[in-house]
């Protein structure tokens, strides 16, 4: 499904559903630019999961871990080669483990999510295109029950973006 936000609020709000729905040993699978938003809908992901933390970005470490209804493990795969690498610190441990995970730059290690992952792509506007600043397309797809239920979901919160 995609979903058009006017702002960085409605990102986190689309986050926060997304948190609410999901169960222990669900990957998220963050794609797009610098600053699209990936953190943006991480932090509403962890209000969902009844989070106390605001997530920042992990900077200087691959992954940082919240602790919630369900653990998070919030990667920034940005600097990581690729999965060998990835897979050489141990990683697998923590993404493939009990918990939520959430991996920004997941374009780094496309072959390592099993098929039950959720990818959630995040589109800034392009210059030039006409649509405000702040605008996000952000496209959403994952198991045909799960999507359904939370689409049913996301149109009562942010009924005006929903497509
Ligand atoms: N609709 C929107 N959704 C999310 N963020 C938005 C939106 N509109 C504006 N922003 C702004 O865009 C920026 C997104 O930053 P964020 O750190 O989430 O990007 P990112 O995708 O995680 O980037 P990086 O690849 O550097 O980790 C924030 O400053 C936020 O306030
Ligand atoms: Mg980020």
């Amino acid at each position: 499904m995609e979903i058009q936000v006017t702002d960085a609020e409605d990102t986190i709000k689309l986050g926060e559903i997304i948190g609410k729905s999901l169960e222990p040993g669900s990957i998220i699978a963050l794609r797009g630019d610098l600053g699209a938003g990936k953190t943006v809908l991480v932090k509403g992901i962890a209000r969902g999961l009844g989070v106390e933390d605001e997530p920042v970005s992990p900077t200087f470490v691959i992954m940082n871990a919240y602790e919630g209804r369900i653990p998070l493990y919030h990667f920034d795969l940005y600097r990581i080669s690729g999965a060998d690498e990835l897979m050489s610190i141990g990683a697998d441990e923590f993404l493939f483990g009990g918990g939520v995970s959430a991996v920004e730059w997941a374009e780094r290690v496309e072959e390592i999510f099993p098929e039950y992952t959720i990818y959630i792509d995040i589109k800034m506007p392009g210059p030039g295109s006409g649509a405000a600043e702040n605008t996000r397309e952000i496209k959403i797809e994952g198991k045909k029950e799960w999507v359904s239920s939370f689409r049913s979901t996301a149109e009562q919160a942010l009924p005006a973006s929903t497509r």
